[in-house]
């Protein structure tokens, strides 16, 4: 059987770009630029992105097109005894998408509500958790299913569905459309943004660099994490849509191609979202550091609050209320089916499954396992899980993978793979960063979080939670790893 492969170029780097520009870029970047010293958070970020996120992705996106086979097979072709460690990063992504899909879900929602202004006449904090989620009083108490969050689930999936359904085919001409969508959508949340009155002053809080801080180790820690998320890194995807390019194709130009639009979208997102901040900071003349926030409660209260204040009335509120959730849907969609097809290469190349049943296959039991995300107290699990997936699953994939690719496999091997095909080659330094600089930053990372974790029981959670979505979840991954990885493989592997 043929492999599945890009018709073009365009259509494995947009892939790859679409992956790389997620919610983190929108809800998380932001945040982390302003809280680390805004515009000298530069610094770390781009010391971060060279001697980690590009020196890795280069690693990945050679790993997988060497190989022509996802993260589980290319691995076991370094050494048959690491195929779980190419599992592990496939896990990991299996988990994130079934939660993934479950804050897609809530977008819809809004999106919908955006007609009526819906979130706009309540509150988006009342809309939020009383209209969408219907919470419930804690994790232990699940309260059945909130039905809004889960027919937004459900037509997440089958969109999800219908574009992997053909492989590169669907997918290379879907994100012509969900990469270039977003940054139009943000284009015009920027000009409305920065025309509003006290968006300077947002802006300012957001870039005004405070060299001081860069003197804190964790400004460094945050840069770190924040590179290796943003590129999708650690999840078995870059290794997957590389795995779908002819053999001698460029590796390198790709890959910085992908990391600077990536930062690209970054960027864009900070000014469109503390714009809107630094207006909302001033009609209600509160400071900024008290409006200012990251995550799910940036996107889903803080910033539609923002919108409700916009002048013009209820259309204007509905029309930037669409354009903002279309944004989210548009960044969020192709990273949540670039963490399928993870699945897919890894479960299509080592059982020689048709590619067409096992996304069906897998998609259906993402949806099954993601059902909890749907509950009354979804968002509790959300939280938790998020958590420890990504403070311990994807930092523990890139140690792994770094330590199998720097010690076992040799850097010199993949360099002078991809140095020759490539557009621009990469010096000897690039062996250093993979041997030593991103192992050593991870474990280190991998430590702070466990220490912080064990000090401080994550979110006020009780123990059983913590161990339940938190611990006992990352066994359940590390022990799937491992027995995927040690079961039969179909014969020509
Ligand atoms: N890179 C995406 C972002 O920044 C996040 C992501 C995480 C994508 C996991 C895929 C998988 O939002």
């Amino acid at each position: 059987m043929k492999r599945d492969q890009w018709g073009n170029r365009a259509a494995f780097v947009l892939a790859a770009i679409g992956s790389a520009a997620g919610l983190g870029n929108a809800w998380r970047f932001p945040y982390i630029a302003f809280k680390n010293g805004g515009g000298a958070f530069l610094i770390p970020y781009f010391v971060a992105l060279l001697t980690a996120g590009i020196p890795m992705i280069i690693l990945e996106f050679s790993l997988g097109q060497k190989n022509q086979l996802g993260a589980p097979g290319s691995l076991a072709k370094v050494k048959k005894k690491f195929e779980w460690i190419g599992w592990w990063p496939v896990i990991s992504a299996f988990v994130i998408v079934s939660y993934y899909a479950g804050v897609m879900g809530w977008a819809w929602d809004y999106v919908v509500g955006s007609f009526s202004v819906a979130w706009g006449e309540i509150g988006a904090s009342d809309y939020f958790f009383n209209n969408v989620l219907q919470i419930s009083s804690g994790p232990g108490e699940l309260g059945g299913f909130s039905y809004p969050v889960l027919i937004g689930v459900v037509v997440t999936w089958i969109l999800i569905y219908f574009i992997l359904r053909k492989g590169t085919e669907s997918v290379g001409k879907v994100v012509w459309f969900t990469v270039t969508a977003p940054v139009i959508l943000l284009l015009i949340l920027i000009v409305r943004s920065v025309t509003l009155p006290g968006a300077l002053a947002g802006i300012n809080y957001y870039l005004q660099p405070d060299f001081s801080k860069l003197l804190n180790y964790q400004v460094w820690i945050d840069a770190y994490s924040q590179v290796f998320f943003t590129l999708s890194l650690g999840m078995g995807i870059m290794i997957a849509y590389a795995s779908y390019m002819p053999e001698d194709s460029d590796i390198t130009n790709n890959a910085l191609i992908t990391v600077f639009a990536n930062s690209g979208v970054s960027f864009m997102a900070g000014f469109a979202i503390f714009g809107t901040l630094g207006y909302m900071a001033q009609t209600q003349g509160v400071p900024i550091e008290e409006v200012a926030g990251a995550g799910v409660g940036l996107a889903f209260v803080t910033y539609p609050n923002a919108i409700s204040m916009l002048p013009g009335g209820p259309v204007v509120v509905g029309f930037f209320g669409i354009v903002f959730f279309l944004t989210l849907l548009t960044l969020g969609i192709d990273s949540a089916f670039s963490l399928v097809e993870s699945n897919v290469a890894g479960f299509s190349d080592k059982f020689g499954w048709n590619k067409r049943k096992t996304t069906l296959g897998i998609i259906i039991l993402l949806f099954l396992v993601g059902l909890i995300f749907s509950a009354k107290a979804g968002l509790y699990w959300l939280d938790i899980v998020d958590h420890y997936i990504n403070s311990y699953g994807l930092v523990i994939a890139g140690i792994l993978e770094a330590i199998a690719i720097g010690w076992y496999y040799k850097p010199e091997t993949l360099r002078s793979y991809f140095n020759p095909i490539s557009e621009y080659k990469i010096g000897s330094w690039w062996n250093g960063m993979v041997k030593y600089v991103i192992p050593i930053v991870l474990i280190y990372l991998l430590i702070q979080n466990f220490i912080g974790d064990v000090k401080t029981p994550y979110g006020g959670y009780a123990l059983t939670f913590q161990w339940l979505g938190g611990w006992g979840m990352l066994i359940a991954v590390g022990l799937v790893s491992i027995i995927l990885g040690s079961v039969g493989s179909r014969e020509d592997l």
